[in-house]
């Protein structure tokens, strides 16, 4: 058994689609869940609480160095029982990048949800780079994290057509349909320790 913990700063739509996965048994041999923000505002946070009943914290970075920070996010961890043994971090909408102390500890065990096909359109606005390259496919990644941005081990991808008459917004909400879909897959894999890691690549066992 998985003991999950769902980092999130926003919305948290993704999250949900985990929790619902779990909740309808989708998502298999998962222990506890706890959802962790960095923004106060956050409407996920209130949501996983409220109509999930779920364990949360609020870790603002305002006043911290990011080695602090990650401290304490380890610190929470481990503190419900989430460990580099046992635990797996799902990044859904984290918009802060985690340093090497906790990457490097939870090697393997922290897996994010990037909206293109990576490796193209890393960082921020991805489908905005999409559709300023006029590339006519994009897509979803649900990938490992490793030390750099958006670079880690590919573990699921999915495509979404790109129209000529698509805004960031249509496009974004287009490619979220499939980062639902293929997030809780990916889980579900992880959880089923179905995953295997050689040479940077990513396969079934
Ligand atoms: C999602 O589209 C996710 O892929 C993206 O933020 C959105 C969060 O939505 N993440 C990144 O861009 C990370 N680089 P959500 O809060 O509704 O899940």
């Amino acid at each position: 058994m998985v003991n999950l913990a769902i980092l999130i700063s926003g919305r948290g739509s993704n999250m949900i689609a985990i929790l619902d996965g779990i909740k309808n048994k989708y998502i298999l041999n998962v222990n506890k869940v706890l959802v962790i923000s960095n923004k106060r505002e956050s409407i996920g946070l209130h949501l996983a609480k409220d109509r999930y009943g779920i364990n949360t914290e609020l870790i603002m970075n305002d006043n911290l160095s990011n080695n602090e920070f990650d401290e304490k996010i380890v610190h929470i961890l481990k503190s419900y029982d989430i460990k580099p043994r046992n635990g797996l971090v799902c990044l859904a909408g984290f918009m802060k990048i985690l340093s090497p102390y906790i990457v490097n500890m939870y090697k393997n065990r922290i897996i994010n949800i990037h909206p293109s096909l990576l490796p193209s359109f890393k960082g921020l606005h991805a489908q905005k780079q999409a559709l300023d390259a006029g590339v006519k496919i994009s897509g979803c990644t649900v990938h490992f994290v490793d030390n750099a941005v958006d670079t880690g081990p590919i573990i699921l991808q999915e495509c979404v057509p790109v129209f000529d008459t698509d805004t960031e917004l249509v496009l974004s909400e287009r490619i979220l349909i499939e980062e639902h879909k293929i997030y809780k897959k990916a889980i579900n894999l992880f959880t089923n320790d179905k995953l295997k890691i050689e040479n940077n690549k990513v396969s079934l066992k």
